[in-house]
């Protein structure tokens, strides 16, 4: 009897024994998936947050641009009178529009970020991207550490997005130094950027599409790495940063890829000695023209005609309205979309062409473009934005004449206005 109670039990544990380790791996399971949803959760919130910023950053790089738009617009009148400066003065006034130029330039890498719009791409001199990467790291770190850019200026243009490639080089040049140091800096440590002078068939480097390709090495004498690290570097997430000081994302080389390869139908590889150093080799499509880069004119021509500006920033509207006044034109100003239809409206025989902004309260531009052909069909607009042309894929945006990225020279606008109002109207 008892004998028979003990065998029961002992069935009995060994079911719930079995049982048990049915249970085991779905508690593994199980806590693997919590894991995972806090995750998701905390990517979302991250997310949540992300959005807002964005939302946050666009308001504020719209407002910045008009402000710069507005220096731009003084500054231009400033240069044009400029007889009355000294050649010194005249230095001074050039150096800070391009100081406004560069500027409007962290504004669009900022509109870029934000909206992850990519901007157009364009006829750009690699060594204008080159060098501010290098004066950035001129100014932040030791100076035993050489920095040497060997391309020269005007010499070699690929076809590329001018911030994308920024954002290459600065990901480059800071895993650079991190290498460096995490070495040791010591007397004869560099940092490179050349440019294979010679021009590659895509053919020739078998994974490429035929065309033309330059190859850009960026070379570092640091710490290098194990076969382990190099198979992996490029990896999403993949990161040797772990340590308190140095906390990387493992997001650096795989955002180059993305833009290398995907964005600019390019290659990269590397190549890399432990305790010798890294070199990169990145091929980029050469640009067709390597002289398309358009110079603002400096000639002025001048007109009588009516101009109607329609701009939700003070600033914008007054130096517009002094410039093109010198330049001979009538110029209305309207501060909302509201009271550019009602201007609009009340001097559409005197109006000859519209200068129009997008991004405006009550009437955002192209609700009052849309009103303004119900008018005149044949109404002459330019378009003035803060945003890249493709940012707006809208066939009553693309009713307009013309369009100008803020912020723009006075001399690009007038030639603008000019080119508008010579071409002759449609026969109606
Ligand atoms: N020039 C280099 N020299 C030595 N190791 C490098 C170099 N560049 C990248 N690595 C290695 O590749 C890994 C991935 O680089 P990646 O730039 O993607 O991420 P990260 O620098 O760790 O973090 P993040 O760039 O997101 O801040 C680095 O952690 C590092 O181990
Ligand atoms: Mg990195």
């Amino acid at each position: 009897m008892v004998k028979s109670t003990y065998e029961e039990l002992e069935h009995e544990i060994s079911i719930l024994e079995q049982r048990i380790s049915h249970i085991s791996p779905l508690e593994k399971e199980l806590k693997s998936l919590e894991a995972k949803f806090s995750l998701v959760e905390k990517q979302l919130r991250q997310r949540q947050r992300m959005d807002s910023l964005g939302t946050l950053a666009q308001g504020v790089a719209h407002d910045f641009n008009n402000i710069l738009s507005g220096i731009m617009a003084y500054l231009n009148i400033l240069s044009l009178t400029n007889d009355n400066f000294s050649p010194s003065q005249k230095t001074y006034i050039q150096n800070i529009i391009n100081s406004v130029k560069r500027g409007a330039a962290t504004v669009k890498q900022f509109q870029n970020l934000s909206s992850r719009a990519a901007s157009p791409k364009e006829n750009i001199d690699i060594y204008s991207v080159a060098e501010e990467v290098f004066f950035l790291l001129e100014k932040t770190t030791d100076k035993l550490l050489e920095k040497q850019l060997d391309i020269e200026k005007g010499r070699v243009f690929v076809c590329a997005d001018i911030n994308e490639m920024h954002q290459v080089f600065m990901n480059l040049a800071t895993n650079a130094v991190h290498a460096i140091e995490a070495k040791g800096l010591k007397k004869g440590d560099y940092i490179r950027l050349s440019a294979k002078p010679e021009i590659r068939k895509g053919s020739e480097l078998k994974h490429l599409s035929d065309g033309e390709y330059y190859e850009f090495l960026f070379e570092d004498t640091g710490s290098g790495m194990p076969v382990e690290v190099l198979e992996k570097a490029f990896d999403p997430l993949f990161t040797t940063k772990t340590g308190p000081e140095n906390n990387g994302q493992g997001l650096g080389l795989a955002m180059v890829k993305d833009i290398v390869t995907k964005r600019h139908d390019g290659h990269i590889e590397v190549d890399s000695i432990p305790g010798r150093g890294t070199i990169f080799h990145i091929f980029l499509p050469r640009a067709a023209d390597a002289c398309g880069l358009e110079e603002p004119p400096t000639d002025i021509q001048g007109g009588s005609e009516t101009v109607l500006v329609v701009d939700d920033d003070i600033s914008v509207r007054e130096s517009l309205k002094s410039a093109l006044e010198d330049f001979g034109y009538r110029i209305i100003l309207a501060g909302d979309g509201e009271e550019g239809l009602a201007l609009f409206r009340e001097n559409v025989d005197v109006v000859n062409i519209v200068l129009l902004d997008m991004i405006m309260p009550k009437m955002p531009g192209r609700e009052l473009l849309r009103e303004m052909l119900k008018i005149d069909p044949d109404v002459r607009v330019i378009i003035s934005s803060g945003h890249d042309k493709n940012h707006f894929e809208d066939p009553i945006i693309k009713s307009a004449k013309n369009y100008l990225k803020k912020p723009f020279e006075i001399m690009a606008l007038e030639k603008a206005i000019r080119q508008v109002l010579d071409q002759k109207r449609c026969p109606v």
